[in-house]
């Protein structure tokens, strides 16, 4: 039998409207915009404010990420088979994210779920939908990464607030037996709960009145020592891929790494000889999005990218969820330029 393979046709993104910048960031907290694009890389992020999501969440970006894929690839709605939204941040602990989004879109024929898997998480569902194509039983998904990680950040705490930003990108995912498409992943979890965690809200610790009064509902971070092990896993995984793949720096056309810390990125991107020029990097004005990262950098460099490309996915997060995927890309960006 032929071998089936999962690939790319499409990429869909959106970011909130208002735009929080370093100036108004430095209003917030003690901090200044040569600290923060110093020691992050960051200018400003954009933020899902309430006159704009309008009592949504999540689902909001999500959806309008979806509907622009739709318009883009101009899929017919009833061929899409499955949903999958990797955030941290859904709109409810249930129904899914997914749930809300397949009803906005009206799809009709879809089952989905929501995936956590902290800022790895579009990794990990790639691999899961991919999974899904490569058995068979699927033809054509969409596989969501995103975070309103607004909903969780601690405007009080200047260590970790003018990291993060709202956003959320998709990808439609589809059967090939041609050679192109996801084609290796090297995905790895352990269990690092103290460096970089949210305390409440799930059912170790019950919303109470004493967790909110002690702001145990925000992002906690030791932000040195997750820079560490960001920067050795994210390496050795895309390492361990790479040498798997027969990829070097001279045939791998894109590094696209997990937006956490633009000193992260280069440092991951040094390791293996890749120059920066081959490294997707939008920090600068879209932050950390969480489980938004790598599909608004594919979002925004699409127009960029040619069939053939080796691209060399890596993401790092809480848990510790961390890994590289090797994707071979299928179309030149020029198929949906605008
Ligand atoms: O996406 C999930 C994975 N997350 C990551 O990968 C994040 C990894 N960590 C990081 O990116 C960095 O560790 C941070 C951006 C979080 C922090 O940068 P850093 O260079 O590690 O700073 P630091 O925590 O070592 O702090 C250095 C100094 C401290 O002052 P002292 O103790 O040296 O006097 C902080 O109090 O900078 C101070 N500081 C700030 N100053 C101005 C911390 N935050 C700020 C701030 N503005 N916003």
């Amino acid at each position: 039998m032929e071998k089936i393979n999962a690939v790319v046709t499409g990429v869909g993104g959106y970011v909130p409207k208002y735009i929080l910048d370093n100036d108004e960031m430095s209003r917030i907290v003690d901090t200044t915009d040569e600290w923060i694009m110093e020691r992050i890389g960051v200018k400003s992020r954009h933020i899902l404010r309430d006159d704009e999501r309008q009592g949504a969440g999540t689902s909001y970006l999500f959806t309008k990420a979806v509907q622009e894929l739709m318009q883009k690839t101009q899929a017919d709605p009833d061929t899409i088979e499955a949903v999958i939204c990797a955030t941290t941040t859904p709109d409810y602990h249930f129904p899914s994210t997914a749930s809300l989004v397949i009803g906005n879109l009206g799809f009709k024929n879809a089952f989905g779920f929501d995936m956590e898997a902290a800022c790895a998480g579009f990794l990990y569902a790639m691999e899961v939908g991919a999974s899904m194509i490569q058995s068979g039983r699927h033809k054509r998904i969409i596989v969501c990464g995103g975070d309103m990680v607004s909903s969780m950040t601690n405007y009080m705490d200047r260590t970790t607030c003018p990291i993060f930003g709202d956003g959320a990108g998709c990808v439609m995912m589809e059967a090939t037996t041609e050679d192109y498409g996801l084609i290796d992943s090297y995905l790895r979890t352990d269990s690092h709960y103290e460096p970089l965690h949210m305390a409440a809200g799930g059912s170790a610790q019950m919303p109470s009145h004493e967790s909110v009064d002690k702001r145990l509902h925000f992002i906690y971070q030791e932000g040195r020592t997750v820079f560490k092990y960001a920067v050795t896993n994210m390496s050795d995984a895309v390492e361990i891929i790479a040498k798997r793949n027969n990829l070097t720096k001279e045939n791998i056309a894109w590094i696209v790494p997990h937006q956490a810390n633009v000193r992260i990125e280069t440092a991951v991107a040094r390791r293996i000889g890749v120059p920066e020029d081959k490294v997707m990097i939008n920090i600068e004005h879209m932050a950390n999005t969480s489980g938004g990262t790598l599909p608004l950098c594919l979002w925004e460099y699409e127009s960029k990218l040619k069939r053939g490309d080796n691209l060399i996915f890596t993401a790092f997060g809480a848990g510790f969820t961390w890994g590289a995927s090797y994707m071979k890309w299928a179309y030149d960006g020029s198929k949906f330029s605008k």
